[in-house]
């Protein structure tokens, strides 16, 4: 069964459609599968349809399958119950507007990422869409800083991460940093795992690729919070119950 992970904050612009392309291209990427059926699927449940249009020009080279869904709330209501995926990335709208959407796409979270920029006036609206919608639903989330630029100086990632950590929020240790190549990569048709084999390209891969082991490797041990079954016997057990004495 899939793990749905929703990224959410009615914030506008804080990087929501940025994080799922590109957090679903590295994992479908590392994960593989064939051609005909990838183990990652994009779901876009925003009316603004940006994450269609970017998924579009990238064509055959996307390594996940995607759906744009807003308008198609029997499949909205049940993500979780998709089985031909291993994990389910969704995008979510960047209004107060559509905040039905937003709820019933949380319903079928196993986790949420909240994109934070590093700047005072994203505080308050963060705030509000965790305190209205994203933990009412019940489910583990972290914010994640987003779009930090290192050439502005450590100030403004020292006073969000102040706040965040007064706020008791749980955080993401990555942060995806202010990079131009994500800014042009939607115009561009391409995701992370399409840039170029160059050192900048690089560096703003790793922090996708960063950021997708904290997400894969969370304390839930992979485990999908919906599937009712036992968990899994550990590796260890199986490892000590072959050795005698
Ligand atoms: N880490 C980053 N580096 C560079 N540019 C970024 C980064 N994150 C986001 N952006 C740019 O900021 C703008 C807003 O990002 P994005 O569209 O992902 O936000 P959003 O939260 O999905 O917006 P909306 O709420 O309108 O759907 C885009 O132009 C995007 O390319
Ligand atoms: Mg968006």
């Amino acid at each position: 069964m899939a793990r749905v992970h929703v990224i959410a904050n009615q914030k506008g612009g804080v990087g929501k459609t940025t994080v799922t392309v590109n957090l679903a291209a590295v994992v479908a990427d590392t994960l593989g599968g064939s051609t005909d059926q990838p183990r990652v699927l994009g779901v876009s449940t925003d009316p603004q349809a940006s994450m269609l249009e970017w998924a579009t020009r990238v064509g055959d080279a996307l390594p996940f399958d995607f759906e744009q869904c807003h308008d198609r709330p029997e499949v909205l209501g049940k993500l979780r119950g998709i089985k031909q995926y291993d994990h389910i990335f969704v995008d979510t709208p960047g209004s107060l507007e559509d905040e039905s959407i937003l709820r019933t796409v949380l319903a079928q979270a196993d986790d949420v990422i909240v994109p934070l920029e590093p700047e005072p006036m994203s505080f308050s609206p963060a705030a509000r869409s965790i305190s209205r919608v994203v933990e009412p639903a019940g489910v583990p989330w972290r914010v994640l800083l987003n779009n930090w630029d290192p050439r502005d100086g450590e100030g403004d990632l020292q006073q969000t991460r102040g706040f965040v950590a007064a706020k008791g929020w749980p955080s993401f240790n990555t942060v995806i940093r202010h990079y131009k190549l994500h800014t042009r990569a939607s115009a561009e048709g391409v995701t992370v795992v399409q840039y170029a084999k160059n050192r900048v390209a690089l560096e703003a891969r790793q922090d996708f690729f960063k950021l997708a082991l904290e997400v894969l490797g969370s304390s839930n041990g992979g485990t999908p919070r919906h599937s009712n079954g036992r968990p899994k016997e550990s590796a260890v057990n199986a490892v000590y119950s072959g050795v005698e004495g």
